[in-house]
């Protein structure tokens, strides 16, 4: 057992996302049910650094479940990254006697609360990003909002794609990472799916819509990952409409912040609420510098250095020196999970690929 908490911080961080207000709430009600004071971080890292903090009671985050956004607020802070930023953080830290922190958002989230746990403020981190591109967790708060928000957006483009008998290309956000458009390409029937992760073939996709308008089909959806405009230029998915309008009518919608926001669903209620908890015993626990993790469906904390060098390797990032500090063992996990990353995906886009026509 570690030493008794007397008070913690919580913050939101990055690129906001469903369910980071649920995280709060969970996070604020059961600490303050273990009878430890918790304050709120307004805007991320760099309220940490202006000593900008709000005090809890239950009632300070009642309704917060059904709001998207984070009522903390967030920013991408770059001040934190220098070594001023992170002197003046550590300093809050100490004048308010802020004991540990819990750090909720995406990679750029767990290297400031790698960092600060490294200068001996215990931390805790919850994945929220709607991208899904945390490599160490099957899941990120805010995918599934972010997914039911396109699955809405773009059936209704199915209902004018089918009176007009056109096609209409979606790009959806979600950074270098396809599981958004994936799994919504596969719900809304797409013709195509185009994702960074995998080999998009433009000449299949133009014979595929040619064919399917000779049988008949009317409307017709392409789904584009916004990693796919960021390799191939960004008027990628207005080239590709012209093409596919040159077999049939056709238009582009870009959805882009407007499925950042909304109302979390009830997946990303209850895990948030799941990892909110868990991120509260942890860290009166005596755990620091772990982020919490979906795996297999059970919630599992993970080491942010190991979560931080696999995404690396995932994402064929990996510079000289990173995997020095793994065993073996470490390194064979951080490959076999990839590899299990990269079947899914693949196992998913042939299903795409065999049904939506
Ligand atoms: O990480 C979430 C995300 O919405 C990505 O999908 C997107 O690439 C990026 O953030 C957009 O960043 P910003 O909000 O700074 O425009």
């Amino acid at each position: 057992m570690g030493k008794k908490f007397k008070k913690i911080a919580v913050l939101t961080s990055g690129g906001d996302a469903p369910g980071m207000n649920p995280a709060v709430r969970a996070v604020v009600r059961k600490a303050l049910a273990e009878g430890v004071e918790v304050v709120g971080v307004v805007g991320g890292y760099k309220g940490l650094i202006e000593n900008t903090l709000i005090p809890f009671t239950p009632r300070s985050v009642s309704n917060i479940i059904t709001k998207g956004g984070t009522f903390l607020y967030s920013e991408r802070c770059l001040e934190f990254k220098t070594e001023e930023g992170m002197a003046a953080a550590i300093e809050t830290c100490r004048k308010e006697n802020i004991e540990g922190i819990i750090a909720i958002g995406g990679d750029g989230t767990f290297r400031g609360a790698t960092d600060l746990a490294r200068r001996g403020i215990p931390t805790i981190g919850i994945p929220a990003t709607i991208d899904n591109d945390i490599t160490a967790t099957d899941y990120t708060l805010g995918y599934d909002t972010a997914m039911n928000t396109v699955l809405t957006m773009v059936d209704d483009l199915r209902d004018t794609c089918e009176s007009h008998a056109r096609c209409n290309v979606v790009e959806v956000m979600g950074r270098d990472c396809g599981c958004i458009a994936l799994n919504t390409g596969i719900a809304t029937g797409a013709i195509g799916i185009a994702i960074s992760e995998l080999e998009f073939d433009e000449e299949a996709l133009l014979a595929r819509a040619r064919a399917l308008k000779a049988d008949g089909k009317r409307g017709m959806i392409v789904m584009v990952s916004e990693g796919i405009p960021a390799i191939k230029g960004a008027d990628y998915c207005e080239k590709l409409t012209a093409r596919l309008n040159e077999i049939l009518d056709s238009r582009f919608s870009r959805l882009a912040h407007v499925v950042r926001g909304g109302s979390p669903t009830l997946r990303d209620r209850v895990t948030a609420t799941e990892m909110g908890v868990l991120a509260v015993e942890l860290l009166l626990k005596g755990e620091s510098n772990m982020v919490i993790c979906e795996i297999d469906g059970k919630l599992q904390p993970v080491e942010i250095n190991f979560a931080l060098i696999l995404d690396r390797m995932y994402k064929n990032k990996l510079k000289d020196g990173d995997l020095e500090m793994f065993s073996a063992e470490q390194v064979e996990e951080m490959r076999t999970i990839c590899a299990k990353r990269k079947a899914e995906i693949e196992r998913l886009n042939q299903i795409a690929l065999d049904v939506c026509k």
